[in-house]
């Protein structure tokens, strides 16, 4: 099947309106790569903008695509090559476990909290040592024990497409809702 003119895959506009482009199924790991540079923009623009419109925006964008992106890797990747390092994995998964109740605790508070803000800066902390650890211990071991890959990138596809699609129902109805 070819990926990149399939009318099913995913290269629509995630949640947070950002595109997200054609999955890369025979190297899952560049799409990881690809979130977490998304993640590391967004932190950066909640850190130096100055106007509130812009951080809330910016935040807003960045709660969206950590839980897109955790999901994915929580929900296929982790379990599809724990083989390479068990004890690694579950460090990674306790980590989602802690920065996945920060994260719905942020998104139940009012923009106007004060705690809100505190919260943020915690959670963009956590996130990006974790990626770091993710891309400078992880990556490079999976790298060196050379498994096929592309299954677990077509299930990480599929997955992440009705992901998408799940959560962009969801943010259409709480903004309905607001
Ligand atoms: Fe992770
Ligand atoms: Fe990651």
């Amino acid at each position: 099947m070819d990926i990149e003119n399939d009318p099913n895959s995913n290269s629509q506009p995630d949640a947070s309106g950002v595109p997200r482009g054609a999955f890369p199924v025979d190297r899952p790991v560049d799409a990881l790569l690809r979130d977490h540079q998304m993640v590391r923009r967004l932190a950066d623009a909640w850190t130096r903008d100055t106007s509130s419109a812009a951080r809330n925006q910016a935040a807003t964008q960045l709660l969206q695509a950590l839980e897109l992106h955790s999901r994915l890797e929580e929900g296929v990747f982790y379990p599809a090559v724990r083989q390479v390092d068990a004890s690694l994995i579950s460090h990674f998964e306790d980590e989602h476990h802690r920065a996945g109740d920060l994260l719905a605790a942020i998104k139940n508070m009012p923009e106007t909290d004060p705690q809100r803000e505190p919260m943020l800066r915690q959670l963009i902390d956590m996130v990006l040592q974790h990626i770091e650890q993710e891309e400078g211990e992880f990556f490079p071991k999976l790298q060196q024990a050379q498994l096929d890959m592309t299954p677990i990138g077509l299930q990480m596809a599929s997955f992440e497409a009705s992901l998408v699609h799940t959560m962009t129902i969801q943010d259409s109805r709480s903004g309905a809702r607001r």
